[in-house]
């Protein structure tokens, strides 16, 4: 029979590369709580309508990567229903913030959450049909301040904070650019890009013919996309295109003047780039990536983000501007291994506290006693059993945990334990009273 394997574009994530998942998960918990962040946790599927609307039909995501089915109505009462799961977390978001009239209390919302997102791309190293994004979103009534430029900032600013704490560094000519980088735009309101489009499309008419065949069909289709060409002999024609910048109306270059007075402020580094278009439709305003060059290759955009004044609207609701990002969890991780190797650190070094051998079966018993009281006490253990040879418990401990905790039969009775410390090879003898405290030294 043939085996089954986990289907193309989806992994399994095993122990104890998950102990790195739950280190970043835990950190960006710890931020999101610093910065007023509280957790959504929206359904994996949605009505299909949902990201039609709300990420646009015309967008590679919606067009060409959403996993969407026909759902049967199971009774009368039910209509069938166009369903997808969720390519992105921004559109349920927003949909709930709509549904439960969150905007009604008139306060800034500032949401997070951490899930696993679908899209059906080619799968390479860092791009999955199942990855996972870390993400959050900043939405509410226009008087909650929600437009304000501050609140852009202080997204990318937690942003920074956040790679910061998890050990990635910045990049600098010292790393040869590996760290991360953060790259910086605004696409204007949805008055400025309409204009800025038609000016793209002129000026593409006579030049598309010297590009790929993939910028000539974007030319006539989505001509923002041809800013997001890699095509090498396309670049310098491409960098002469008319720049967004020079489009956006007095109100949106005053937003985005202030998203980079705030930046500088803080000390969180940027480099504007004019083609960050971004590929859903919701954006306005300012729009955001960061990157990273280290374990990456050429999906190197670590996260990405902006701003989407209108997408509430879009979806039905009340005018509520606001602005996220999304984290590739999948692709924050591969970052974290390529550094630690470089650096030569051992990512998964967490050994547990102890491991408890008993000698023989007759001690299984006491053995699991002692792990149930040393585990209570609030120590990591792991334990034997009895018909283990004692080398091989030995070999076996080492590996997991960082003491060894002998229990023969004279162990049992004497209440006096055999403890070993496999780093420095140090054997003692150790009354049970003074065990938990003797384990817990480092
Ligand atoms: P996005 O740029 O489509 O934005 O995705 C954000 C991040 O998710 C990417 O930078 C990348 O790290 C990761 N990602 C995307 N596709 C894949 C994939 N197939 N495999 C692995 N990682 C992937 C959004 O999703 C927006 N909802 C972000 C946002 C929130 N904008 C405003 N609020």
């Amino acid at each position: 029979m043939s085996t089954l394997k986990a289907v193309r574009g989806t992994r399994d994530l095993l122990p104890p590369e998950t102990a790195l998942w739950n280190r970043v998960e835990a950190t960006a918990r710890a931020i999101f709580a610093r910065y007023g962040f509280g957790e959504i946790r929206t359904p994996i599927f949605e009505d299909t309508q949902l990201f039609v609307r709300g990420v646009g039909e015309e967008t590679d995501v919606v067009s060409k990567e959403m996993y969407t089915w026909e759902d049967r109505a199971r009774a009368q009462s039910e209509k069938a229903q166009s369903l997808t799961l969720r390519p992105e977390n921004t559109a349920g978001v927003v949909r709930a913030y709509i549904e439960h009239k969150l905007g009604d209390t008139g306060m800034l919302q500032k949401l997070f959450y951490i899930g696993p997102q679908f899209r059906r791309e080619r799968p390479q190293r860092g791009r999955y049909r199942q990855f996972w994004q870390i993400g959050a979103e900043v939405l509410g009534p226009v008087p909650s301040g929600a437009e304000s430029a501050l609140r852009d900032a202080e997204v990318l600013e937690m942003l920074a904070t956040l790679l910061d704490e998890l050990g990635i560094p910045r990049a600098s000519e010292a790393n040869g650019n590996t760290g991360w980088k953060l790259w910086l735009n605004s696409v204007g309101s949805s008055t400025d890009r309409p204009r800025y489009i038609n000016a793209l499309k002129s000026a593409l008419e006579p030049l598309k013919g010297a590009l790929c065949v993939d910028c000539q069909r974007r030319a006539e289709t989505n001509p923002l996309r041809v800013l997001d060409c890699k095509v090498p002999e396309d670049q310098e024609t491409i960098n002469n295109l008319p720049k967004i910048a020079d489009f956006l109306d007095e109100a949106s270059t005053e937003h985005f003047a202030q998203v980079r007075s705030v930046l500088d402020a803080c000390g969180v580094p940027y480099v504007i780039d004019p083609r960050l278009v971004r590929g859903l439709d919701y954006y306005t305003r300012t729009t955001f990536e960061f990157t990273s060059a280290s374990g990456l290759g050429t999906q190197n955009a670590l996260l990405g983000g902006g701003r989407y004044d209108g997408l509430s609207e879009m979806l039905g609701g009340p005018k509520a501007p606001g602005i996220g990002f999304a984290i590739g969890e999948d692709r924050l991780i591969l970052t974290l291994q390529a550094l630690a190797e470089s650096s030569g650190n051992a990512l998964n070094s967490d050994k547990l506290d102890a491991y408890i051998a008993p000698m023989g079966i007759a001690q299984n018993a006491a053995a699991l006693a002692l792990a149930k009281e040393l585990r209570a006490a609030g120590l990591s253990v792991e334990v034997g059993e009895g018909s283990f040879r004692l080398k091989k418990s030995f070999e076996f401990a080492d590996t997991l945990a960082r003491r060894i905790v002998i229990l023969g039969e004279d162990e049992v009775s004497t209440g006096i334990l055999t403890v070993k410390t496999f780093a420095t090879g140090e054997q003692t003898k150790v009354p049970h009273a003074d065990l938990a405290a003797a384990l817990a030294r480092s």
